[in-house]
């Protein structure tokens, strides 16, 4: 990959990327289903300040009580560890820059929850790349900026399909599939999507790793799965260009029925499906990695919102109010 105009005199550089939340084909993206994801209105920002030392140092500001208070198991020191592939996001950057003698301050201030299925390790990936990047003179597109990020996503998710990185860096509604082909979906409103955590946080890493070991043991079982989670992201794409928010629900639903039966779920994501659809959801299910973290809902219109919600809350979880974000990666001018 050449960086195209590079800059003499490297200089801070800000940029700042959204989260996402996948609305059909997670666990199934990494093996060959297609995957529609959207990018959400909650974000990391990321400052690059070129060094003359070579060293690679990364501070994160990042929604770490989430969790510690949420999930005992998941320790501060698993949060910490999140470092270290921010720091290979730089250095990779670096690398394919030709800079690798060069040394850059990378502070990340991020407001994604991690752990929770919004995507915050790649959000935090794709701005590091991006503002690395330009801190060194180089404009690399979306694309570009995706496949760096495999390098970071692949050690935090064990085998990452780039369904995450893709829908951080290019903003709206994509249908992705494996190894890279992105298609954004063309739609005139965004579905009124709504998140709730179930305040358990999870390892993508382990929940990807368990899915793989799973489909290796039961192949005809998971390729009937596969091939059920195509025709799901592909009517997928039909409800949301066609506005038929009735259709896309029944999909969701549908899609949380076999994230259960591939053993990603958990009672409290099955609790609160439940409990959406009971207050008059269109549509629900988890979203990401599973074991926890947090689920979608679709509803129709403010009033069955409210209702919703304040179900969700009476069974303990913690809705979100996230819209779309149109944009995906994008350069912060520096004041
Ligand atoms: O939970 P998250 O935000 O890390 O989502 C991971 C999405 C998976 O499909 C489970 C993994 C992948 O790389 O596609």
């Amino acid at each position: 990959m050449n960086p195209t105009s590079p800059s003499p005199r490297p200089a801070p550089s800000v940029a700042r990327a959204p989260g996402k939340t996948i609305l059909t084909g997670e666990h199934f993206a990494v093996l060959g289903a297609p995957a529609i994801a959207m990018a959400i209105n909650l974000y990391s920002q990321v400052e690059a300040r070129p060094t003359v030392h070579k060293h690679v140092d990364v501070e994160a500001d990042i929604p770490l009580y989430a969790t510690t208070i949420a999930n005992r198991n998941l320790a501060l020191s698993d949060a910490r560890s999140l470092l270290a592939p921010l720091r290979l996001a730089a250095q990779t950057t670096l690398k394919d820059l030709h800079r690798i003698s060069n040394g850059v301050n990378v502070n990340v201030e991020c407001e994604i929850p991690i752990g929770a299925g919004l995507g915050s390790s790649a959000s935090i990936n794709v701005a590091i790349i991006s503002a690395v990047s330009r801190s060194f003179g180089a404009r690399l597109n979306k694309k570009q900026i995706c496949k760096l990020a495999f390098t970071p996503e692949n050690v935090l998710h064990g085998r990452s399909s780039g369904v995450d990185q893709a829908t951080c860096s290019y903003g709206g509604i994509i249908q992705f599939t494996r190894p890279f082909n992105v298609k954004p979906v063309r739609i005139r409103e965004p579905p009124k999507i709504l998140v709730c955590d179930t305040g358990i946080h999870h390892s993508t890493k382990n929940l990807v790793g368990a899915v793989l070991r799973r489909s290796r043991k039961q192949k005809t079982n998971f390729q009937q799965y596969v091939s059920q989670v195509k025709q799901i992201s592909h009517s997928a794409v039909k409800a949301l260009e066609t506005e038929d928010n009735t259709m896309l629900g029944t999909l969701m639903y549908e899609n949380h029925e076999l994230l259960k039966k591939v053993g990603v779920s958990h009672p409290m994501l099955n609790k609160l499906v439940d409990t959406a659809r009971k207050a008059g959801a269109l549509g629900a299910k988890l979203t990401g990695a599973g074991g926890g973290g947090c689920i979608l809902a679709l509803y129709e219109d403010s009033r069955s919102r409210t209702k919703i919600v304040k179900a969700l809350k009476k069974q303990g979880g913690h809705p979100y109010n996230v819209s779309m974000d149109h944009n995906g990666v994008q350069s912060v001018s520096l004041r």
